[in-house]
């Protein structure tokens, strides 16, 4: 089958790539003219672990190319995928200018029966509006052409995306066309045949699936987050908490790490989406408010934890912290709304100089905090991080922090002051505490 996919970024390129390896023909399709230059030469616009390899194989064998060519995606493509951005506009609703001209690009170039697929996580009501603006096009071109429009939202985790393409949880397919769902059949014959679930569905019911689950793993991290700011206060220990709360299998142990807050390009956008989608149709996102709120304040207190107990008086002018783990997660380059933002941002507002280092974060946050380049320099490695500061906070757990040699941070340090955000170090607590002034989260 050809499948063409419009959008290459952290979804639609290894989106793409996976199906190319499940037998389909793909075309990546993207506007912008660099990545696709860079695909063609074989490189990876984004750092996701184990796409290079999948990319180069079946690149190799001819099923997977790359364009900025929409018209013969269009054309070659039995399937099309919508895997473009949907980030928030200032009042939280997502934004679907890109789908939109998608899909007005799309039926520009249509040439016969397609599937139209949105794999972008949109609010619910887009997949009506997608077939309305196809329609529209069609209308005008004069062009009378049959078209299924199906919602297939996407669950994989940055830093894991291959694995979780290639081995989901489930697959969920809205559609109202019995043809579109044997064809979407098809496409995962491989998942199908591997017996995982699939979920089949209308459009509507589809588009809010990815917004309800989305939004209850918010609402788990912001409970979590909050029982450790208690915990803090009342002398008890959030990961024994969280391990105990886990072994009853309704909770289930997964998501229930206390840190800084969740981040990323999804979390906070689509807690926000769904509040929007909520106002939208007269009901109030209570408890889904509650857990952004809940967000916000917990970056506060990470700030505030690190300020009260180096500063002077709130004020850290003269004070170098060390910040190890700049994007939202380990195993990914994707800086967006990371918790690493805010807390350097309330840093630098109270005077500190920061020594940042991030073993894949830092050219995007260079970008994103350059408002502050005078007060953040950029360093090699954890161990140049430590130099002279006073203090270190970690604020991604990257497997390679777990394993430095605490004894050289130390040595390199002014000050012995570490926080660690992630509670990486919780199991040596005791022995750290002969080195250093050690703070965790929930403990
Ligand atoms: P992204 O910003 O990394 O990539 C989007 C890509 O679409 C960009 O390369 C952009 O140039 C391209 N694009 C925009 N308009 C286009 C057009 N008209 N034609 C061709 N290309 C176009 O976004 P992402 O992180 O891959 O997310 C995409 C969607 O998937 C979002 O709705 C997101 O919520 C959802 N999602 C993301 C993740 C994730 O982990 N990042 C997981 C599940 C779902
Ligand atoms: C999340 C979902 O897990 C995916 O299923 C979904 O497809 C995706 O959003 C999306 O729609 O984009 P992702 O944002 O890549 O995936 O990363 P997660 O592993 O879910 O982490 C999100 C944030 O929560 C991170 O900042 C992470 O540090 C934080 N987190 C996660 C915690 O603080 N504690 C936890 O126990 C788990």
């Amino acid at each position: 089958m050809n499948i063409g996919v419009i959008g290459t970024g952290y979804v639609g390129l290894v989106h793409g790539v996976v199906l190319s390896e499940f037998g389909m023909n793909v075309i990546c399709m993207d506007v912008i003219e660099e990545k696709i230059k860079m695909l063609k030469k074989g490189e990876l616009p984004i750092y996701e672990p184990g796409l290079q390899k999948l990319l180069d194989k079946n690149v190799q064998v001819g099923r997977l190319r790359f364009t900025t060519d929409i018209k013969e995606t269009v054309e070659n493509s039995d399937v099309i995928f919508i895997a473009v951005g949907t980030p928030p506009k200032e009042d939280g609703s997502a934004d679907l200018q890109y789908v939109l001209q998608a899909a007005e690009d799309i039926a520009r170039n249509m040439n016969g029966y397609k599937v139209m697929v949105t794999k972008s996580t949109v609010p619910v009501g887009t997949g009506k509006l997608v077939k309305q603006t196809i329609c529209g096009v069609l209308n005008k071109r004069g062009f009378d052409c049959e078209f299924d429009v199906v919602s297939n939202p996407e669950f994989l985790r940055e830093g894991k995306a291959v694995e979780d393409c290639l081995n989901p949880d489930r697959i969920v397919i809205g559609t109202e066309s019995e043809k579109a769902r044997e064809i979407m059949k098809n496409v995962y014959n491989t998942l199908y045949i591997k017996r995982i679930p699939f979920v089949f569905t209308n459009i509507e019911t589809a588009e809010m699936i990815k917004y309800a689950s989305n939004a209850f793993l918010a609402v788990k991290i912001s409970y979590i987050n909050e029982i450790a700011l208690l915990c803090e206060k009342v002398g008890a220990d959030v990961q024994e908490i969280a391990r105990a709360m886990g072994m009853d299998e309704r909770i289930s142990p997964k998501f229930l790490n206390a840190g800084p807050g969740f981040g990323g390009s999804c979390f906070p956008k689509d807690t926000k989406a769904i509040v929007d989608i909520g106002k939208k149709y007269g009901e109030e996102m209570m408890v889904i408010e509650a857990a952004i709120k809940a967000n916000e304040k917990q970056k506060q207190k990470m700030i505030d934890k690190i300020i009260k107990n180096i500063g002077n008086n709130g004020d850290l002018t003269g004070k170098t912290i060390g910040i190890l783990g700049l994007s939202f997660k380990p195993e990914t380059d994707d800086v967006r709304e990371a918790p690493s933002l805010d807390i350097i941002e309330g840093l630098v507002k109270a005077g500190a100089k920061i020594q940042a280092y991030c073993p894949k974060g830092i050219k995007e946050a260079q970008w994103r905090l350059k408002h502050l380049c005078d007060k953040v320099i950029y360093v090699n490695d954890e161990y140049e991080a430590s130099k002279g500061a006073d203090a270190i906070v970690i604020v991604t757990e990257w497997n390679q922090f777990k394993e430095m040699d605490l004894e050289r941070v130390k040595e390199n340090m002014n000050d012995n002051y570490l926080f660690d955000l992630r509670n990486i170090f919780t199991q040596k607590a005791n022995t750290l505490n002969q080195h250093f002034r050690y703070y965790c989260v929930g403990r």
